[in-house]
Formats: C-alpha cells, sequence, structure tokens
C-alpha cells in the first residue's frame, strides 16, 4: 500500500431492535449520516424486507394472518434472500450496513411474542445465515445490536395515536412485555453484541446513547 492512503476498512453490519413504538427510525437515518460524514459508504436496509422479493414477504408477514411456524419460515425467507442479495455484497464491499431489525426480532417476537419453538429457530438461523465463503462453521451475526428498550406500556401509548396499526402493532400489551422478554435473553445470550439503550429518555438522550454504543466500538470519532 502507498504511503498515506488509508487502510481499507471491513464492513460494518449493525442491526436496530426493540418493540413497536421505540423510536430507532429516526436515529438509524442519524447514525448512516454520521457515517457518511466520516467517508464511509452506508447501506440502510430493514426487516423483513431489503429485497424485491423480501419486501413482497414483508407485505404478507404484516398483514395476513397465519400461525407462528409459516411467520417464521417466511421472515427467515426473506431474511436469506437480504443476506444473499444485498448484506453480504454491502459487507464485502466494505459498506457499513444499517439494518432496522434482524434475527433477534424472530426470536422475540416469533419466540417471545408467539411462543415458537426457540431450538427451532435455532436451527433456522444457523442454515440461514451460514456464510460458507467465511468458513463452514461461519454463521453472519450483527457485529453491533442496538436494543431500544422501552416498557410496554409506553410503546402501546405511543402506538395509539400512530398511523393504522399492522398486524403486529395491533397486538395487546402482554404480547409487547414478551417480546422485550425475548430480547433480554438474546442480549444474555450474547452479552457483547448488544447495546442497550434506554428509549424511555429524550430523543436528544437516546441520539447521545446510541453515538456512544457505537463510538466505544472506534467506528466513530
Ligand atoms: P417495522 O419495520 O415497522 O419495525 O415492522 C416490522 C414488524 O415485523 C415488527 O412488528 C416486528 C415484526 N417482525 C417479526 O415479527 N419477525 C421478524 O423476524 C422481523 C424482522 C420483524
Amino acid at each position: 500500500m502507498t504511503p498515506g492512503t488509508p487502510e481499507p476498512q471491513g464492513g460494518l453490519f449493525i442491526s436496530f431492535e426493540g418493540i413497536d413504538g421505540a423510536g430507532k427510525s429516526t436515529h438509524i437515518e442519524g447514525l448512516a449520516q454520521a457515517f457518511r460524514v466520516q467517508g464511509r459508504a452506508v447501506t440502510l436496509t430493514r426487516e423483513p424486507g431489503g429485497t424485491p422479493l423480501a419486501e413482497k414477504l414483508r407485505t404478507l408477514v404484516l398483514n395476513d394472518a397465519m400461525d407462528a411456524m409459516t411467520e417464521a419460515l417466511l421472515v427467515f425467507a426473506a431474511r436469506r434472500d437480504h443476506l444473499q442479495q444485498l448484506i453480504e455484497p454491502a459487507l464485502a464491499r466494505g459498506d457499513v450496513v444499517l439494518c432496522d431489525r434482524f434475527t433477534d426480532a424472530t426470536f422475540a417476537y416469533q419466540g417471545g411474542g408467539r411462543g415458537f419453538d426457540l431450538q427451532l429457530l435455532s436451527i433456522l438461523e444457523q442454515w440461514v445465515q451460514v456464510v460458507p465463503a467465511q468458513g463452514a462453521d461461519f454463521i453472519r451475526q450483527p457485529d453491533l445490536t442496538v436494543w431500544f428498550d422501552l416498557p410496554a406500556e409506553t410503546a402501546a401509548q405511543r402506538l395509539a395515536s400512530a398511523r393504522a396499526p399492522d398486524k403486529f402493532e395491533a397486538q395487546p400489551v402482554e404480547f409487547f412485555r414478551r417480546v422485550s422478554e425475548g430480547y433480554l435473553q438474546r442480549m444474555i445470550e450474547s452479552p457483547a453484541r448488544f447495546a442497550r439503550i434506554n428509549a424511555d429518555n429524550s430523543r436528544e438522550c437516546v441520539w447521545q446513547d446510541v453515538l456512544k454504543a457505537v463510538q466505544i466500538k472506534g467506528w466513530l470519532a
């Protein structure tokens, strides 16, 4: 490498999680901007969704009645396409991939919320997220997961004044308590990957905490 040439930077994969109403969207945009200002290419995406096929599956998952296994299979099918078509190529280019929800949402919503078998979800996770090019045992996971943690009651109040709810947003507060418990379990299993943010603070305070979670990793000045 010629002197003065910056080191090539590897891709970064950051996911954002939380119950509906936790208020992650504006902070994801803010973080994208902060990375761009530092010269990083950013791929902003979401789950379920992110590719034409996965967006079609999203419409089904968010609107059609189905059992928990069908829901889990559809979100993992969408994830497979998303990983292959968008996330892996973006990481290979060295992009910062900011993903609004990923597999923790499946463990929280289908596992915690719907009570679906967590072991089966783990098997699907291993199948869907394997990246053979990185080694036979390599399972793609976010480098960092920012969890916007908000009491289910507060989220319900926020959602009450929002647009017409989708299938999940229309769930009772007990459902979201179980979803939060699902996120907590995932954090306990992978504490180094998670940054838990108190989303019940002011927007500015939450933003500062999001920034800190990324700065502490050395990824933003
Ligand atoms: P959102 O993009 O507005 O957060 O909506 C996505 C919804 O889909 C949200 O209610 C959570 C739900 N969901 C699942 O149930 N399982 C999943 O694996 C993912 C990614 C999302």
